[in-house]
């Protein structure tokens, strides 16, 4: 029997192409796993009306770990008028599968590491070396939207706070709301994941960014545990920023920050911009990371312009391997991965279009096989 069982899911656009390439370097590895495919994305959205079935899920509990390429999202609307018409009408509404995998399985740390590997034409600048930890399974990602807004509910949260009464003339068809639910639990053990990876691998500071001016309660109660995780740190600085100017920040001094901590939205938006710092969306990878399992994924989506095509930059997916191996615990292969892919990037001979070259994802995978 294999020592892991790798949920396998490409998903849809260049999930499936940088899924193969992914393969490919695996399959070279000799990792002892086996690969177990898996239903998820659109078209089972459209066909079935859940791009996430039940079955992908029991799957999902037999498996050490689980490898995403991309899904396409669609908003509400557009997602309900592309249902096969037998469905349409029967109440399916349309939720991500991987913001679902991350909160079914508690995946709550969604660690983005950002490298400028030398020699990629893309870098904004050298050295670059970030680590983002965002918060994965609360704050404003939580799911706890309303549309029409309830009286019920606005009554109540009137008499608890004044400031409702506000949009007391709003009729409920004309406001939506979504809840920024961030918990102590949820807050201290993302904030503790950064910490101790900072501990581990020698980052003297940890930056936590949020916006506690304007939200008090929410950004006030991750500064205020932030504070008190840092004690048990007393090497490690703890820096507070406002998301912001921390954007500014980022671009203007990217040099001054190593590992980053923050909720779920700010992460979001803080890890794309690092991602463009150090080469984009195809050298961007992230782990959703539980106590018990964890799904690794390139951070871009399923890019649907170029499906089927193979151009999309492997990079990414392979770094999300990368990531996978060093949670199995089979670091010297994450360190053979990675050096081969910072000598394929360096050497420069195989290019996918965003590094201005014409070399489709296969040639990249196996330019990476190459070395490993
Ligand atoms: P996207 O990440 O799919 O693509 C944006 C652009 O970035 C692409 O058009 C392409 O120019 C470039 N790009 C992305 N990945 C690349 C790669 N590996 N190599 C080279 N260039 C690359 O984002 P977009 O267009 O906003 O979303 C497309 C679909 O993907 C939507 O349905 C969206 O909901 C979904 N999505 C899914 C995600 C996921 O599965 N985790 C994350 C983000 C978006
Ligand atoms: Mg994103």
């Amino acid at each position: 029997m294999a020592k892991y069982r790798i949920a396998w899911m490409p998903g849809d656009g260049i999930g499936v192409d940088v899924m193969e390439a992914a393969r490919i370097v695996l399959d070279a590895l000799n990792l002892d796993a086996v690969y177990i495919p898996t239903d998820i994305g659109w078209h089972f959205w459209c066909t079935e009306g859940d791009p996430l079935p039940q079955r992908t899920i029991d799957i999902l509990n037999t498996c050490t770990c689980g490898l995403f390429g991309a899904i396409t999202s669609k908003p509400k609307d557009e997602a309900a008028k592309e249902l096969s018409p037998d469905l349409q009408g029967k109440g399916f509404v349309y939720s991500s599968p991987i913001v679902r995998l991350r909160q079914l399985n508690d995946l709550y740390t969604n660690l983005r590491p950002c490298k400028a590997y030398p020699g990629n034409p893309l870098n904004y600048k050298d050295d670059i070396n970030l680590v983002v930890f965002r918060e994965n399974t609360e704050g404003l990602y939580s799911g706890v939207e309303f549309y029409p807004f309830p009286d019920a509910i606005r009554e109540k949260i009137t008499q608890y706070n004044p400031r409702m009464s506000r949009f007391e003339s709003t009729p409920a068809d004309e406001m939506a709301v979504s809840l920024r639910v961030i918990t102590k639990n949820g807050a201290r053990r993302i904030i503790r994941q950064a910490f101790s990876y900072a501990q581990k691998f020698g980052y003297p500071t940890v930056t936590l960014v949020e916006k506690p001016n304007v939200l008090r309660e929410t950004s006030g109660l991750m500064i205020r545990e932030a504070r008190d995780i840092a004690k048990e740190y007393p090497e490690i600085e703890l820096w507070e920023t406002n998301i912001d100017a921390q954007m500014m920040w980022l671009l203007k001094n990217p040099h001054d920050y190593g590992v980053i901590v923050t909720s779920n939205m700010f992460g979001d938006i803080i890890s794309d911009l690092a991602a463009q710092l150090v080469g984009g969306l195809g050298f961007a990878s992230s782990g959703n990371i539980g106590d018990n399992f964890a799904v690794f994924e390139p951070t871009h989506g399923s890019a649907p312009k170029y499906t089927g095509q193979y151009k999309a930059n492997p990079t990414a997916m392979l770094l999300a391997v990368k990531l996978m191996l060093d949670w199995l615990g089979e670091n010297e292969m994450a360190q053979r991965l990675e050096t081969a892919i910072a000598t394929v990037i360096k050497e420069s001979k195989v290019r996918t279009y965003d590094m201005g070259g014409e070399n489709s994802t296969i040639e990249i995978a196996e330019a990476v096989r190459e070395l490993v």
